[in-house]
């Protein structure tokens, strides 16, 4: 079965809608698993920026199907205020179909995780503030709204009756805030019924039946590896399952629906909010990466964190998604540096480590191992095939290749689809 996941390998923002969107030349439908609209996507293509918080990146193709699975929050003002720009854009969502079981995120999720935020102080997480986690946090505690409740007026009621009192005091006893009634609330998820309810299917069975019939499927991971509820660098993660395993829960298909993963990779290490970074770069060296890289949210307009390549979570997180095959993004972005350097190993106390520590503490106190490559100044935005790349730049790509035992199919020198630099073809 033909279904190829594609997902971040570091802390999030490696490009992966650049290359979604390229791949999704090659499949019949792309499938949302995770996450919410923390996540952002900025595709270019023909000379238009169209930025996607929920919407699959496939949806500039008219002939490709998107879905949105179980496994993501949906805030549907976001939702709508998408479908909105996309179709002034002239590219409305008809083919955009949404799982029935999906998790709504409700304007309380919103207010809890600033509320949250403000009372956690210095040791604030650096969440992106749109209610993300509280969301996850209430269908987890089986407090959640689910898209199919909103086609069902009584049975929405019952259930609202049953959350937002509960909901409303939690704000009002901890936070002073003044809650919201269960009528407000109904009023609230009516707004958005006739626009959602007929882009509502069971998605497993939608996946599923397309598998079967040998289409290609792109799942579309959101966040990183590094940002994963389990696998990451926990407590400073999103809340929900950034990896490859999240496909199956998040879909509802099963394991053989997973052909291959494909890793995307930027050239250097970004991450927002807080949480150790060992190769990061404060001062010159990372503003320098941030300016040149355009290193701001998407979602949030934050400046990132930036810092050199780091092997030994690459290695883990090859690991832990079975990534097979790598894209590797803003290689362009690395131009002008004399020397360019990737971490190989940590550090700690005069020990040699290989291995992410789970530990946090112990995180934050190794010291990154480098290993330096000759740098390359000329620009590469224009390059359109790895001959036409210096012999640095090469040099650094099969250095990449060399230290994690896989093939890196794509690079991307800029953020044009033409900007893309296919070196072999993607196995599906
Ligand atoms: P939340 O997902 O808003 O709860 O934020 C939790 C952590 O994940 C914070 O460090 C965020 O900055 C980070 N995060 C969430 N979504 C993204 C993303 O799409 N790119 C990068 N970081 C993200």
């Amino acid at each position: 079965m033909p279904g190829l996941a594609v997902v971040g390998a570091q802390w999030g923002d490696e490009g992966k809608g650049k290359i979604v969107d390229y791949l999704a030349a090659q499949a019949d439908m792309v499938v949302r698993y995770a996450g919410g609209n923390n996540a952002g996507h900025t595709v270019v293509a023909g000379g238009r920026t169209v930025k996607l918080h929920l919407v699959p990146s496939g949806i500039l193709y008219p002939g490709v199907t998107c879905v949105i699975g179980n496994g993501v929050v949906i805030d549907p003002e976001v939702l709508v205020e998408e479908l909105d720009a996309l179709e002034q854009q002239g590219m409305p969502a008809e083919k955009l179909r949404i799982s029935n079981r999906a998790h709504l995120l409700m304007p309380y999720h919103r207010d809890l995780d600033r509320l949250e935020e403000e009372a956690r102080g210095s040791r604030r997480l650096g969440t992106t503030g749109r209610g993300v986690g509280p969301a996850y946090v209430d269908k987890a505690a089986r407090e959640g709204v689910r898209l199919a409740d909103l086609a069902d007026e009584a049975w929405l009621r019952e259930r609202l009756a049953a959350v937002v009192p509960r909901k409303s005091e939690l704000l009002r006893k901890m936070y002073g805030h003044p809650g919201y009634t269960v009528d407000e609330m109904f009023d609230y998820c009516l707004r958005f019924r006739s626009r959602l309810v007929p882009l509502l299917v069971d998605a497993g069975e939608v996946v599923g039946e397309a598998l079967e019939r040998g289409q290609r499927i792109l799942f579309e991971g959101a966040q990183g590896t590094m940002l994963d509820l389990d696998h990451g660098t926990y407590p400073y993660v999103t809340s929900s399952t950034a990896t490859a395993g999240g496909v199956l829960p998040g879909t509802g298909v099963g394991p053989g629906s997973v052909s291959n993963v494909l890793g995307v990779v930027k050239a250097y290490t970004t991450r927002v909010g807080m949480g150790p970074f060992p190769t990061e770069l404060s001062g010159e060296q990372g503003e320098w990466l941030r300016q040149r890289g355009g290193e701001f949210g998407t979602t949030t307009g934050r400046p990132r964190r930036c810092g050199w390549l780091d092997l030994v979570q690459l290695r883990y997180a090859v690991r832990i998604n079975g990534i097979r095959q790598l894209a590797l993004t803003k290689l362009d972005v690395l131009s002008g540096l004399e020397r360019v350097r990737m971490a190989v190993a940590y550090e700690i106390g005069g020990r040699r480590l290989d291995r992410m520590p789970a530990s946090l503490s112990e995180l934050a106190q190794v010291q990154p191992v480098y290993e330096e490559l000759p740098g390359w100044s000329e620009p590469l935005a224009s390059a359109r095939a790895l001959s036409e790349l210096p012999e640095a730049a090469r040099r650094f790509i099969g250095r990449l290749e060399e230290l994690l035992g896989i093939p890196v199919v794509y690079v991307s020198v800029g953020p044009g689809r033409e900007q893309t630099i296919a070196v072999d073809g993607i196995a599906w």
